[in-house]
């Protein structure tokens, strides 16, 4: 866990320095999950400590008519995301409350997303026991995160592109976020015991890319 604290200005600067390459990684990222759902109208999308919603965001181009939902334990986070949403002309509903007690309904939720939030949550246990009573029967869920055995290679890159785009503290910041990651296998583990199947596991550059269904 980083202790991250998500400071007025650190919210800001996230939002700045990440929106320049939201197209590579975020963009990548949403890639990935359209080739792994089954595609069809009026999905509820759920995006797990969303910060700017850049991943929400970037699925919605994919999908057609979809219900939007950005949460997040930062109103400012949440503010940042509906400036975003503007940006890309979509409407989002949004969602504030720790994600160790998310505050929504069991079983609403047709994909989850929820990208860089473990390694800094308090208890990430909760967290995926919380991501998994929100969705729906046959619904699916994507965990990406910094994985403890991911690439240093692919870290240290990111690290040199913050800091060339977001700043020295930015670029700080990444690392100790980068180096705070856990084992995919320990979130597999999680996943597993909350009775997901499908658990898939991918090693992605830094980070883990999880894909699951709640039977
Ligand atoms: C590193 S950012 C990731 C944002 C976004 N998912 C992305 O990948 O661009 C972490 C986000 O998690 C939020 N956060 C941190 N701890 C949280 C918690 N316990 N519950 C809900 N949100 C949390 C922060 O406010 C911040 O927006």
């Amino acid at each position: 866990m980083s202790e991250q604290i998500w400071t007025k200005e650190l919210c800001r600067k996230y939002a700045d320095g990440l929106r320049p390459i939201v197209k590579y990684d975020h963009g990548r990222i949403a890639q990935m999950i359209i080739k792994k759902i089954e595609n069809k109208a009026d999905l509820v999308v759920v995006d797990i400590a969303s910060g700017p919603g850049f991943l929400l965001l970037e699925l919605s181009k994919y999908l057609e008519n979809p219900k939007l939902i950005v949460h997040d334990s930062s109103l400012l986070m949440l503010e940042i995301a509906g400036e975003e949403a503007a940006k890309y002309g979509k409407e989002i509903l949004t969602c504030e409350s720790p994600a160790e007690s998310i505050n929504l309904e069991n079983d609403v939720a047709d994909i989850v997303v929820c990208k860089q939030l473990l390694h800094e949550a308090e208890n990430p246990e909760l967290v995926v026991s919380e991501i998994c009573r929100i969705m729906q029967k046959g619904s699916k869920g994507f965990i990406i995160d910094f994985d403890k055995e991911g690439s240093k290679t692919a870290a240290i890159m990111i690290r040199i592109l913050m800091y060339f785009v977001g700043g020295k503290e930015l670029s700080k910041s990444f690392w100790k976020s980068f180096t705070s990651g856990l084992q995919g296998n320990i979130i597999v583990q999680y996943l597993k015991t909350n009775n997901m199947t499908n658990v898939e596991y991918i090693k992605s550059g830094a980070n883990y890319f999880i894909s699951f269904e709640k039977p």
